[in-house]
């Protein structure tokens, strides 16, 4: 381990020196100074496993692959200082590489507690991308790691659910005038970003990579989809054939959960508020119903709206003995768990990412990963495949963002069509798969109104 570098014992270390008053104090736990420049981490000794594993990823990346070998000679992002909060996963870090391959001074914190991979933190210190996160930080270590990355004094932002926006704008308002413009991962993050620009407080430009089509129609469906039946399965062991599984919320991520546990053999019911959503869900083949009369007869649950209080206390009373709860939305809030820790007389962990809440009714309640998101917690998030198209659309976009913030308000705007068609072809290509291209017969008659019956 180096010397140069604070692990989790240093920041244990940095969090009694700021509670004790001896540095800066901050909001929410954070304390505005850090221990090393160049990250806080586990364990530096995890770097080549960690390398191991992001050359992995990155073989099922190949758009990131040559967006960064044109990074490498364009230089599109020379001497711009860059701010990412991210799920530290082998994926992200080859992302964090691209765009230090493009010229970016990078640095990286989790955009949640429990979603870091150690080893992918430990590797890239090593390969000079200042990190700040560790698997299973608590509230202030993990304010603290923002608090780390808004000091290297950003000019671009990239975030996954809006917490760093959201400390600039509430604790760390000196820093907004030199900020050009950021990216944004996730539904959640574009929806607080959006409420923000309608206030009129949004202060820098935002691009929402999640509303990109090659964005949420694959990563959201059948990234989400997959990593979270993966995390519940490495959570739980369980079978999910013959299983009740409730969905809540059938958006993109809904979708792909419904899909994939449906392909697994259990009888899917979904619950929804929006009635499109509900009757694309009952016309797809799955039951759908309040969460009221779910609760009842579910085995699994999984929410993901990227709403609130989403399975409450009445929902929680009603569940059968040894139903199991998680989250996949961004934000562990979706399950009222205070709540359930309020109607229960013993909890206990009974292993890795499992809780169990025994109730005054006897029966048992099982949490999965403190209910944050499953598949991050309790498994390594989406496959790097689709993940590639994500993060190539976050590359383009920083680069988008270097070259024409000047000209863009402050506002949430989308990805330009030409990037995200660019990604596609480029996706299709890296897959063999080769689609027709119009005739110019059909292009006029594309364009045209005349011709009919
Ligand atoms: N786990 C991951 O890796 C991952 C990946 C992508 C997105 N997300 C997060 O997942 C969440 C959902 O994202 P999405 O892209 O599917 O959003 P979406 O907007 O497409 O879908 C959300 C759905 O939830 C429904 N809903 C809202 N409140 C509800 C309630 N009380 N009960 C039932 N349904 C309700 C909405 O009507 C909507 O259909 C967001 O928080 C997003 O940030 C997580």
């Amino acid at each position: 381990m180096s010397s140069q570098i604070s692990v989790a014992n240093a920041t244990r270390k940095a969090t009694k020196v700021a509670k004790a008053g001896r540095a800066p104090k901050a909001t929410n736990g954070a304390s505005t100074t850090t221990t090393s420049k160049r990250g806080d981490v586990r364990d530096l000794s995890l770097a080549a496993k960690g390398m191991s594993r992001i050359e992995w990823a990155g073989r099922s990346m190949p758009v990131l692959a040559q967006i960064r070998a044109r990074f490498e000679k364009e230089q599109p992002l020379r001497g711009l200082r860059l701010a990412a909060c991210l799920h530290v996963t082998t994926e992200t870090a080859n992302l964090a590489l691209t765009l230090k391959a493009g010229g970016a001074q990078v640095a990286l914190c989790a955009s949640n507690p429990l979603s870091t991979q150690d080893e992918s933190a430990a590797a890239l210190v090593s390969q000079g991308v200042a990190t700040f996160a560790i698997k299973g930080e608590d509230q202030a270590t993990y304010y603290r790691h923002i608090a780390a990355v808004l000091n290297t004094k950003p000019q671009l932002t990239m975030d996954d659910g809006a917490d760093l926006v959201s400390v600039l704008h509430k604790e760390r308002r000196e820093l907004l005038p030199t900020i050009l413009g950021g990216t944004e991962e996730t539904t959640t993050g574009v929806i607080r970003l959006r409420a923000m620009a309608k206030e009129g407080v949004l202060a820098y430009p935002i691009v929402a990579v999640n509303d990109a089509l090659t964005k949420h129609l694959f990563d959201n469906r059948y990234g989400t989809g997959q990593s979270t039946i993966d995390g519940i399965i490495r959570a739980t062991n369980r079978l999910i054939a013959g299983s009740v599984f409730v969905v809540a919320g059938y958006g993109w991520c809904g979708k792909g959960i419904a899909m994939r546990a449906a392909g697994l053999g259990a009888e899917v019911v979904v619950t929804e508020v929006d009635p499109l959503r509900a009757i694309e869900a009952t016309l797809d083949g799955y039951r759908v119903m309040p969460m009221s009369e779910a609760a009842a007869i579910g085995d699994f649950f999984c929410t993901v709206t990227g709403n609130v209080s989403v399975i409450r206390e009445e929902h929680f009373r009603k569940m059968k003995d040894g139903a199991i709860v998680a989250n996949s939305g961004h934000f562990n809030v979706e399950l009222d768990l205070e709540a359930l820790a309020g109607i229960a007389v013993k909890r206990r962990v009974v292993r890795d990412f499992v809780e169990e809440f025994i109730l005054k009714n006897g029966r048992h309640v099982v949490v999965l990963a403190e209910g944050r998101l499953v598949n991050l917690a309790a498994a390594e998030g989406h496959p790097s495949s689709v993940m590639d198209m994500s993060f190539a659309n976050q590359a383009l976009c920083a680069e988008y963002m270097a070259r024409n913030h000047a000209a863009l308000e402050n506002q949430v705007y989308a990805v330009p069509k030409e990037i995200d068609e660019n990604i596609a072809r480029l996706k299709l290509a890296s897959m063999g798969v080769r689609v027709d291209n119009l005739t110019p017969a059909q292009r006029r008659y594309l364009a045209s109104w005349q011709e009919g019956t």
